[in-house]
């Protein structure tokens, strides 16, 4: 079977994304899946797989990071990358954030009538958008912290005056992020008027719209989902920052981060946070596999943050991780994730 496996990208996430491929191509059972790399450069030229090949030569080779920035003219201007798309039998889409996770390119093979890992359209648009998420969440009585969604009308800054509303609603400390993110860029933790204004000036590097919600005290905790329509929690993990938050820094530099796995909580307490996981992963309709994140705050709710339904995929990422600890090997994850991704495919053609 031919697996195409997606990856880089223009998201911030290029680098997190072209490990995870890595791994992918490494990792997958030789004896059933040929995996051909399609990349995607930083300035989103799509690549075809001869030239992947030799870019993530470079990166095993330990010259780059990346799959290089040449700008791309979008995928019509790369028919030689269509016609090797067409040879696949299943695509493993593993880009984050816009352009990957958000659902564009799950359309492209909605389209393609290709099978593809993961969730649909909607359910990773919603996904990536905080916004939508959130609304999802309410809609299916998940509880989570209060927010409340901005959009930039060219002040760039909220007024004094509704500074003020969301200082009464929220207080302080609150969170300023993109409703378009991933990896915690543009995300801050405001403690002061003075923090709050420069936390919108951030996040509005990334996107119009933003969220700011109040600040949940607790543990980071994160559950694995995988499977369609009997999605099965995993074990869980917890992550703890040596910071305030789980910042880009406390993600990808700071090596006093630590990921516990299983994540030392009462039996209980666990049973309620997959719980949760399955309901946050069947409010968006997620398919395939999703990274579900939660706090347990002191009085032992629990508050769910966001859906991943992309997570990093590199074998020390947590939804991987998170398998192992299942005793589900990261080769045997990939299988059983085409598996249902040929399931879900078959199982749209059944509709009228
Ligand atoms: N309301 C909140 N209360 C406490 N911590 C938060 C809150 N929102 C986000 N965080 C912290 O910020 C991190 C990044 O926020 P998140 O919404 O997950 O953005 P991203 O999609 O970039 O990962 C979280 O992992 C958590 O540590
Ligand atoms: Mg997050």
């Amino acid at each position: 079977m031919r697996l195409a496996v997606v990856c880089g990208g223009r998201s911030p996430e290029h680098a997190v994304s072209v490990t995870s491929a890595r791994s992918i191509l490494r990792e997958a059972d030789a004896t059933r899946f040929e995996v051909v790399p399609f990349g995607i450069t930083r300035g989103g030229r799509w690549l075809d797989p001869g030239e992947t090949r030799s870019r993530l030569a470079l990166v095993d080779a330990g010259a780059t990071d990346t799959l290089g920035d040449d700008a791309g003219a979008g995928l019509l201007a790369t028919p030689a990358v269509l016609e090797a798309l067409r040879g696949a039998d299943v695509v493993f889409p593993i880009v984050h954030g816009r352009n990957g996770e958000d659902g564009t390119l799950q359309g492209l093979f909605e389209l393609a009538e290709l099978p593809y890992v993961g969730s649909g359209v909607a359910a990773s648009a919603a996904g990536m958008d905080q916004a939508l998420m959130r609304a999802s969440f309410a809609t299916a009585g998940l509880s989570q912290a209060r927010y409340r969604v901005l959009q930039d009308d060219g002040a760039r800054a909220p007024a004094p005056e509704a500074l003020r509303d969301l200082e009464a609603e929220l207080g302080y400390p609150c969170f300023v992020k993109p409703a378009n993110g991933g990896s915690s860029l543009g995300v801050s933790r405001a403690r002061t008027r003075e923090d709050l204004v420069a936390a919108f000036a951030l996040a509005l590097r990334y996107d119009r719209k933003l969220l700011v919600e109040e600040a949940i005290d607790g543990r980071e905790i994160e559950c694995a989902v995988l499977g369609n329509a009997d999605p099965q929690p995993s074990p869980l993990g917890e992550i703890r920052p040596h910071a305030d938050f789980y910042s880009y820094e406390a993600k990808y530099a700071d090596a006093r981060t630590e990921l516990v796995v299983p994540a030392p909580l009462p039996e209980d307490t666990a049973r309620r946070v997959q719980q949760y996981a399955l309901r946050a992963f069947r409010a968006l309709d997620c398919a395939g596999l999703a990274r579900v994140d939660c706090f347990v705050t002191a009085e032992d709710d629990v508050r769910v943050i966001e859906v991943n339904t992309l997570p990093g995929f590199t074998p020390i990422s947590m939804y991987p991780r998170l398998w192992q600890e299942a005793g589900l090997s990261y080769a045997a994850l990939i299988t059983r994730l085409v598996e249902l991704a040929l399931e879900r495919h078959a199982e749209a053609r059944t509709y009228a």
